[in-house]
């Protein structure tokens, strides 16, 4: 049985590189993490193209990404860093690549799993309440370019990562 390209998408947190690593073990695919690769790229973190060249040079890198994989016939589990679905572009350029799922947290689950990460630029400085807060606002903001791009919502709080990457692994292979 084959399985086409299965992409995730999700706000900071919501366990995406975890069930990438899960599917990777049950698919037999190889998952490539947008993030991990953009940072391979400039040679620099995400903290750092933040600060040194701005958002939306970051933005632009993510688009540019979704081109090649394209180019290249890319066959694997995309894990996406949290904002890739706000440009439509970027939306059109996921559906073209396999079958997206969101996954979906709510910002109380979202907010304990960052609590203390330093990694993320968008939430940096915070204190607790006010990580929350942002979290909410992100997240009603986002809310939108997340359902709108996603073939799937998979709701993630509460549950393991083993049974969210087999409901997804069903996914794909019933399509
Ligand atoms: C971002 C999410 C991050 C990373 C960058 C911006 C966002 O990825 O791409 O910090 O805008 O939500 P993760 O979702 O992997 O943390």
């Amino acid at each position: 049985m084959t399985v086409g390209n299965i992409i995730l998408t999700g706000y900071m947190g919501s366990g995406k590189t975890s069930v990438s690593r899960s599917l990777e073990r049950i698919t037999g695919l190889k998952m490539l993490d947008t993030d991990a690769r953009i940072e391979e790229q400039a040679g620099k973190s995400i903290s750092r193209i933040f600060a040194e060249d701005g958002e939306e040079v970051f933005r632009d890198m993510e688009t540019g990404l979704l081109e090649n994989l394209i180019k290249e016939g890319f066959k694997g589990i995309l894990s996406t860093g949290g904002g890739m679905p706000l440009r439509r572009e970027n939306r059109i350029l996921m559906s073209r690549l396999g079958t997206v799922f969101y996954l979906k947290a709510s910002p109380e689950t979202i907010c304990a799993r960052l609590l203390n990460d330093t990694t993320r630029p968008l939430l940096a400085g915070e204190t607790k309440e006010g990580k929350l807060e942002k979290i909410k606002s992100m997240l009603e903001q986002r809310k939108a370019a997340y359902e709108s791009g996603a073939d799937h919502i998979v709701i993630t709080d509460g549950l393991d990562i083993k049974d969210i990457a087999s409901d997804i692994r069903s996914k794909v292979y019933m399509e």
